[in-house]
């Protein structure tokens, strides 16, 4: 994982400083809004046309209680969020199908503040629930959505969207773990607090490994990446089956270890 001792709390440091701290969070409106961030999605995922989510969907997003986020540098948007409404457990909640940055964009908070946008958002409005999709092999998502976030993962979707044109997924099935952010949570309120420096883990704990260079595998080495995507989808089932939530993802010699434990609550 890169370094991230160039961030403070007050923002970022360094020759990227200027771009960074310059960023604006807020909804977006209209049409050509919603198209600036169709082309901040064509540039991450670089999908075919059929795979692209559309202007029609934004527009009902954000018509519909969902949400269309956007970070703005100046008049352009360089990353986004968007949010439909759901209904869970006879509750509203918000499923959240995209969250972008544009490469260059990255690594200075930008991600981190969309996600806090839209929680606030949904507090806003009662909802306590956000969910979304992540790949399990993506480290770097992982670190994210568990330890920065504190959102946790109950749910194991194998090949969740079928194979996509996007060379981001490389061909393989689109297995995801499914993000549940319990918004009001005290897990959620203490990792947005930054304390989870020291976690304690219960006795039961499981690990599954993830290779720091299985990002690299998928494209040098499919097949391979298609067996580790086997085994660990087997992992993830049995211990989710029986039970455990992954909390927590841990560095380890050769990538990082996704840590599970028994589920007990939000
Ligand atoms: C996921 C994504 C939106 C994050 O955007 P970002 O602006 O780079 O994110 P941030 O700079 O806010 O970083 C968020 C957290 O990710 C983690 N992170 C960021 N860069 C990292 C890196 N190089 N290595 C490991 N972890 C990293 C950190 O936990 C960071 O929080 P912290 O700095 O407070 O510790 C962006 O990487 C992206 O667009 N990826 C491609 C699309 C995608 O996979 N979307 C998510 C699934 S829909």
């Amino acid at each position: 994982m890169k370094s991230r001792a160039a961030r403070s709390p007050s923002g970022v440091k360094g020759p990227r400083a200027e771009i960074c701290n310059g960023i604006l969070i807020r909804p977006c409106h209209g049409i050509e809004e919603f198209k600036a961030c169709i082309k901040v999605e064509r540039a991450v995922w670089k999908s075919a046309d059929i795979d692209v989510v559309p202007i029609p969907l934004f527009v009902i997003a954000s018509e519909t209680g969902g949400q269309v986020i956007g970070a703005f540098h100046g008049r352009n948007v360089v990353g986004f969020t968007m949010a439909i409404a759901g209904w869970r457990d006879r509750k509203p909640f918000l499923h959240s199908h995209m969250t972008a940055v544009l490469d260059r964009y990255r690594d200075c908070g930008i991600g981190r503040r969309l996600k806090l946008f839209q929680r606030e958002d949904a507090l806003a409005r009662g909802i306590s629930l956000i969910e979304w999709t992540f790949d399990p092999l993506i480290a770097k998502n992982a670190y994210f959505n568990l330890m920065r976030l504190g959102a946790v993962a109950r749910r194991y979707l194998p090949n969740a969207y079928g194979i996509t044109t996007s060379p981001l997924h490389a061909a393989l099935p689109t297995d995801r773990l499914v993000a549940e952010w319990h918004l009001r949570s005290p897990r959620v309120r203490r990792m947005l607090a930054g304390k989870h420096a020291t976690p304690v883990f219960s006795k039961k704990a499981a690990r599954i490994s993830i290779a720091a260079n299985l990002e690299d595998t998928k494209r040098s080495d499919p097949a391979k990446a298609v067996r580790r995507q086997s085994e660990i989808r087997a992992q993830f089932m049995r211990l989710l089956g029986k039970g455990y939530a992954a909390t927590a993802v841990a560095p380890n010699q050769s990538g990082v270890d996704y840590i599970l434990e028994p589920w007990k609550e939000p």
